[in-house]
């Protein structure tokens, strides 16, 4: 049977199975719950059910007072809903995500083009990478090592993916001369705070420069198990690197009636390149914007951006 959760005072809502801990349905919907040890030992995903019934599916150590539990508290991750369930429970910004190390392994590289490898990698069966959309990882093999973003979804239980461009650095020759499947691949991370504003559901223009499809791509995913969107544009310009999964967004666009992208040539001149981008928004007022690439094309883009209306508050970039 399905439940329903409601997380309050989010107001984000999941599904959960038979036998499913509230905190995995959650983090599976990409929800990032405040949690700790996900074991039953730390207390840290404590929440309180206002209405609704949950029953216990794991054994946990931790002591739950008596007077909280009276209150409905519970064990995220010791409990299950069984119906329609609301709980209050906390969720967890860049800040509050500690930094972990995990031997990871490869489960692919996946040879996209000439310059770009995706890097596949698999954590071990009882542990994920917590993390949030946007954020980067230190990868290392062989010893050496280098600063990836993730471009794939914390919704996505064991798998990371992370575009691998062909460069002078180490890493990348490391992984473009040949990585073996099961290699281990020690992932330290995550950093950065270019994430998504979870308490926004306005319309959103995602602007991405060659590689810098990589964090905007895991933020895409966010949004759309999140549902903190009231529609996505991406524009995608290619300077040194061509458009590197445009299949996988022109799925995207034909899968969803709220999202479309814009393929644009990052070599063209600046100016109208911010031109290209705003064209079809003349009024930001009511927009979100989150850009990744070089700090010469962002400074300009979030000018005419604000010249716009678009918020300060609106605006999110990260320089690559
Ligand atoms: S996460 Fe530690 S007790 Fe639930």
């Amino acid at each position: 049977m399905t439940a329903h959760i409601t997380v309050m005072p989010s107001g984000h809502t999941f599904s959960a199975e038979e036998n499913d801990t509230l905190l995995e349905a959650a983090l599976r919907a990409g929800i990032p719950l405040s949690y700790g040890c996900s074991s039953g030992n730390c207390g840290e995903c404590l929440a309180r059910v206002l209405s609704g019934t949950v029953v216990k599916v794991r054994p946990h150590d931790y002591l739950i007072k008596e007077a909280d539990k009276n209150k409905g508290a519970v064990l995220m991750c010791a409990y299950s809903a069984m119906d329609e369930v609301v709980i209050q429970a906390g969720i967890a910004g860049a800040d509050d995500i500690p930094r972990q190390t995990i031997a990871t392994r490869v489960k692919a590289v996946e040879p996209i083009n000439e310059q770009v490898r995706a890097l596949h990698l698999m954590t071990p069966r009882s542990q994920r990478l917590r993390f949030l959309a946007g954020q980067s990882v230190l990868l290392e093999v062989g010893g050496v090592a280098g600063e990836y973003y993730i471009a794939s979804c914390p919704c996505e239980d064991r798998h990371i993916e992370l575009h691998i461009r062909r460069d002078s650095q180490p890493f990348s020759q490391q992984v473009f001369a040949g990585l073996a499947k099961e290699s281990v691949v020690q992932l330290t991370g995550p950093d950065g705070g270019f994430v998504i504003q979870l308490d926004s559901r306005r319309p959103i223009l995602f602007v991405a420069w060659d590689d810098g499809f990589a964090p905007i791509k895991s933020l895409i995913q966010h949004a759309m198990s999140l549902e903190v969107a009231e529609s996505m544009h991406l524009y995608w310009l290619a300077d040194t690197l061509a458009h590197y999964q445009e299949n996988y967004v022109r799925s995207l666009a034909d899968a969803l009636d709220d999202f479309e992208y814009t393929l644009l040539d990052g070599r063209a001149d600046p100016a109208q390149l911010v031109e290209q981008v705003l064209a079809a928004h003349p009024d930001l007022s009511h927009s979100d914007i989150y850009a990744a690439g070089p700090a010469g094309f962002l400074a300009s883009l979030r000018e005419a951006a604000l010249g716009r209306n678009l918020s300060i508050l609106g605006w999110h970039e990260e320089v690559m």
